[in-house]
């Protein structure tokens, strides 16, 4: 049976995070971050998180070499078997290309979904964002604050406002996504394997479009 790699492609804030997690609970599928990987190798100071994190803090990308190889890792392990969900890689058509050659002929079927959003949109969403460090969990200030104030709900850990999410910051990035990532919407739109869903509107009905493309392309996998 072919394997399915879904990518979550949007600019940062689209929701990629929540709605990956989402996903993964449901179809069972591993959603892998290349963000929260190495936000985890900043925190522990390994040699790719110092280099990562002068990157990262600016708001600009990591190298494609080092990114590349966390992802083969990552991709090797068990649970990616049947599929997996990519939530931030590929961000560059180097990128992409690296992850085409890695599963050439193997079958794997790719569905990049495009999370669309508008820039004055992600700013707010970005700069109110607090994140759990432990378990990962994502609340908003304003939209979908913590019933436990500034500790997770889940883990009860007290939560963060990320280094790179203030307004120049979100700025940079924006800047940045416009110019090597968004490219990426044409690349797999060439290749067929492109769909699209609004990521404005709550994150319940933004999860019924994203669950609806995943299940078409499941069920024209099988028929
Ligand atoms: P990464 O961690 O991947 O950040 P990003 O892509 O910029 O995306 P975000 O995590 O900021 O946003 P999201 O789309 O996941 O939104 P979320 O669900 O959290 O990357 C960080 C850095 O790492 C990069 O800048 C780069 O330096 C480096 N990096 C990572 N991958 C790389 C790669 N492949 N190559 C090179 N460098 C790489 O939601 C955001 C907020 O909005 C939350 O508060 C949430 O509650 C709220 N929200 C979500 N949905 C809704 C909704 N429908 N309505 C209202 N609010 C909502």
């Amino acid at each position: 049976m072919s394997r399915l790699a879904v990518i979550l492609l949007g600019p940062p804030g689209a929701g990629k995070g929540t709605q990956g997690r989402q996903l993964s609970s449901e179809f069972g599928y591993p959603s892998i971050s290349t963000g929260d990987i190495l936000r985890e190798a900043v925190r522990n100071q390994t040699d790719l998180g110092k280099e990562a994190r002068q990157h990262m803090d600016k708001g600009g990308l990591v190298p494609d070499g080092l990114v590349d190889a966390i992802v083969r890792d990552r991709l090797t392990r068990a649970d990616c078997r049947r599929g997996f969900i990519l939530d931030g890689y590929p961000r560059t058509v180097n990128q992409a290309e690296f992850l085409r050659r890695e599963y050439a002929g193997e079958g794997m079927q790719f569905l990049a979904i495009g999370v669309q959003v508008r820039d004055e949109v992600l700013v707010k969403r970005l700069t109110g964002r607090r994140s759990c460090p432990q378990c990962g969990r994502i609340y908003h200030v304003d939209t979908s604050p913590s019933r436990k104030g500034d500790c997770c709900e889940e883990c009860d850990s007290a939560l963060i406002q990320r280094k790179d999410d203030t307004v120049e910051v979100v700025r940079e990035r924006l800047q940045v996504y416009h110019q090597s990532t968004r490219p990426l919407i044409q690349y797999y739109r060439d290749s067929g394997a492109y769909a699209e869903i609004p990521g404005e509107g709550s994150v319940e009905d933004i999860y019924r479009s994203l669950r609806s493309v995943v299940q078409e392309q499941i069920a024209g996998r099988s028929s």
